[in-house]
């Protein structure tokens, strides 16, 4: 519902003065302008009436670089309306927090929360107005480089986070000058591209879809997101792009979206190449059409320029709405008022990176976390100990993480200075490269080992290698990083293995050659002090897998919420010679390490789980309580799940699915009762007819640290 101000601003604009409000540019194209390039470039030359008529602009920041192209834009738009700046702060601005599959594996709503709100007041202060995230796209396939930017697997996890991050970049509505406007993305079903290839199609029914993938845009949505980007990928057989079904019917009409809708990069003029529009014209009209109001990079409709006078009536009303959207985000955000909104040189320099805001990173990488495995309670590690610090993260430390543009390498601490900081004595030598590796590296490791008591090993892929179109068949940890541990295991000594990657890797053999295993994900800021305080004990570990392991790449795609079939195996001896089942003959069903797992140094065990109500109604939700004991000297964080399952629908319910987290600190030698409840309108499905509601029948309802090793109890639904 457009403003009176907004009424009165497009009663004096030119219809090229609407559409300019539809064209967002990179910096480039404005004086003194340098972006930061996340897309195709194309050899454009806009005039400057275009340029200077464009809505928005995005890729840069920094209060002194914003103040001058706003300035400058201002003083020669006819209308003097106000840029909008835009960019991706997907894990932090300056600070950075770990990757968001790290911050999935904190399964820690309030800190998701605190962590993007942050980043809205670094960035903010450094002159951005829109950031592009949260990502909030379901990913199940490790081989898609973008997963590191994906809270995981899980519906319902993916969902409490998404609406965290929103809360987190907006605050409190209407919008303060310490908030930015949240864009969801990629809407929809960007994860799912087959086979893991970037940008590849994605073909899901659209039962799958709104079980599955929906659910966490909609949450993000109803937390009140202002923007929501289009995917790249087609659905439903059409470009998202320009998929009116998924636009218009779904986004629009369904979810009540009523911000401003903006396409990827050049995501509007790819339809020609997807095939469903000849030139670049017709793609701009399919695009209007279904909805999408900024056309980020794409120059579609830019086209419109060409015929303003002959627009026909139908495309003016399109270009109207879309023009008013895009002024009622500038006046929500206070542009009009004040087009330099935060813009404070002195504000950024405080406000960034301070001390304040790099605890908050601290915290979340430590929370980040996961323990895989730790034989015989090897860690934490006594500070006496004699290290060996060997691996090629050790002198790369690249630990910032994709899609960290801003981040700044200001930080001193590098692992090598840190540890060297706390333990009494270590040796620092990589060993190896990434991906290459020589005899004498190797050597010099193997001899600084032979000299320590315990090897760190700080293994795993560099942040170029996940990401944007960082695609991958292979998701084994490089051969020479194996070979190094293959020769350091002839030594005797304690492997502790540090992998850090942006997404789930094939460690059964880093598994096997170490004795405890640790997944860092890519931490940020402050991952080296974060790494440090885990493995010595300061902080017990606390991180849950946000996505499954696999043993191979063959498994892929594996979930921990699939589907019941008709031939399950069985899990007894019977499997053995019962061929028909749904296995594979070369490999187990499970996966190396399932979704929500993640050790702890406490010894924690659920000692029981007593339902309260078992007769669930729209009044009464599913409540247990939970005895929960830890029986060790540790007081420890950990993630309480809570899994429900389906025993007949009229669609195949998923064996498991994710209803109910909790994170919480367990004393020392204590016992604690954790009530859980549940309510009805959790337990909704969706149905042949597309329409989601709950089932009257029998449940069962599973309680665990992961979601393996459970207790399982059942209940009914009246
Ligand atoms: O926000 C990103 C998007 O996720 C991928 N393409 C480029 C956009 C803007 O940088």
């Amino acid at each position: 519902m457009s403003t009176a101000r907004v009424n009165a601003l497009m009663a004096q604009m030119t219809t090229e003065e609407k559409i300019g409000q539809l064209i967002q540019l990179s910096a480039d194209f404005f004086q003194n302008g340098q972006a930061e390039i996340t897309g195709p470039m194309q050899d454009k030359n806009l005039t400057l009436d275009i340029v200077y008529s464009a809505g928005s602009v995005l890729g840069i920041s920094g209060a002194e670089k914003v103040k001058n192209i706003q300035k400058d834009f201002i003083e020669h738009n006819r209308l003097h309306i106000p840029l909008l700046f835009m960019a991706d702060v997907v894990h932090g601005y300056q600070t950075i927090y770990p990757i968001p599959l790290g911050l999935g594996a904190t399964f820690n709503p309030e800190l998701v929360r605190q962590t993007s709100e942050v980043a809205a007041r670094e960035s903010a202060a450094g002159g951005i107005h829109v950031t592009f995230a949260p990502m909030v796209d379901l990913v199940r396939d490790p081989r898609w480089g973008r997963v590191m930017e994906s809270t995981g697997e899980d519906p319902y996890l993916n969902s409490v986070l998404a609406k965290a991050s929103v809360d987190g970049y907006q605050g409190n509505l209407p919008l303060d000058k310490e908030h930015i406007a949240a864009c969801v993305k990629h809407f929809a079903a960007y994860g799912a591209p087959e086979a893991g290839r970037e940008y590849n199609t994605v073909d899901l029914s659209e039962w799958r879809f709104r079980e599955q993938y929906l659910p966490a845009y909609a949450a993000a949505i109803e937390a009140q997101a202002m923007l929501v980007m289009t995917s790249f990928n087609t659905l439903f057989g059409v470009p998202a792009t320009v998929n009116q079904h998924l636009m218009r019917d779904i986004l629009r009409d369904e979810l009540n979206f009523n911000g401003v809708l903006i396409s990827d990069w050049d995501a509007i003029a790819e339809v020609m190449s997807h095939g469903v529009a000849a030139d670049l014209a017709k793609a701009a009209d399919l695009a209007l059409t279904a909805g999408v109001d900024i056309d980020m990079m794409s120059f579609a409709y830019a086209k419109y320029l060409e015929k303003a006078s002959k627009i026909d009536e139908k495309t003016l009303n399109l270009i109207n709405e879309a023009a008013a959207r895009v002024l009622e985000l500038k006046e929500k955000l206070g542009l009009f008022e004040d087009p330099y909104r935060g813009l404070d040189v002195n504000v950024e320099a405080k406000e960034v990176y301070s001390s304040a805001n790099l605890a908050v990173a601290q915290y979340a990488a430590e929370e980040s976390i996961v323990l895989l495995k730790n034989e015989a309670d090897i860690l934490p590690l006594q500070k006496s100990m004699k290290l060996a610090l060997v691996g090629p993260v050790v002198t790369s430390n690249d630990l910032l993480g994709s899609w960290s543009w801003q981040g700044e390498r200001r930080e001193k601490e590098t692992l090598a200075q840190v540890f060297d900081k706390n333990f009494e004595n270590i040796q620092v030598e990589a060993g190896c490269n990434y991906h290459s590796s020589d005899s004498i590296l190797e050597q010099q490791a193997v001899a600084a080992a032979e000299k320590q008591d315990v090897i760190v090993a700080f293994i795993g892929l560099p942040s170029s290698e996940s990401g944007e179109a960082t695609s991958k068949t292979d998701i084994n940890v490089p051969k020479e990083q194996l070979a190094l541990l293959e020769k350091l295991v002839t030594l005797n000594k304690p492997i502790i293995s540090v992998v850090v990657t942006g997404r789930p890797l094939d460690l059964r053999r880093v598994s096997e050659l170490s004795d405890a295993v640790v997944v860092a994900w890519f931490p940020g800021s402050k991952g080296a002090v974060a790494i440090e305080n885990i493995l010595d004990g300061t902080v017990s570990p606390s991180g849950k897998l946000p996505m499954t392991f696999p043993r191979n790449i063959g498994q892929v795609p594996i979930y921990y919420n699939s589907y019941r079939t008709g031939r399950p195996i069985t899990n007894t001896p019977e499997d053995d010679v019962n061929k028909y089942q749904s296995k594979y003959l070369d490999c187990d069903n499970s996966p190396l390490y399932s979704f929500g797992f993640g050790l702890s140094y406490a010894k924690l065990g659920i000692k029981s789980v007593d339902i309260i109500n078992d007769n669930v109604n729209d009044e009464q939700p599913l409540v247990l309580e939970v005895t929960v004991i830890n029986e060790s000297n540790f007081s420890a964080k950990n993630t309480l799940q809570c899994y429900t399952h389906q025993l007949t629908g009229e669609t195949v319910r998923p064996v498991k699915e994710l209803k109910q987290f909790k994170k919480l600190t367990f004393a020392a030698n204590s016992e604690q009762k954790i009530q859980i409840t549940i309510a009805k309108d959790l337990l909704s499905n969706v149905h042949t007819n597309l329409n989601c509601y709950v089932d009257s029948g029998k449940y069962e309802v599973m309680v665990g640290f992961d979601s393996d090793n459970v207790i399982t109890k059942s209940f009914k639904v009246e």
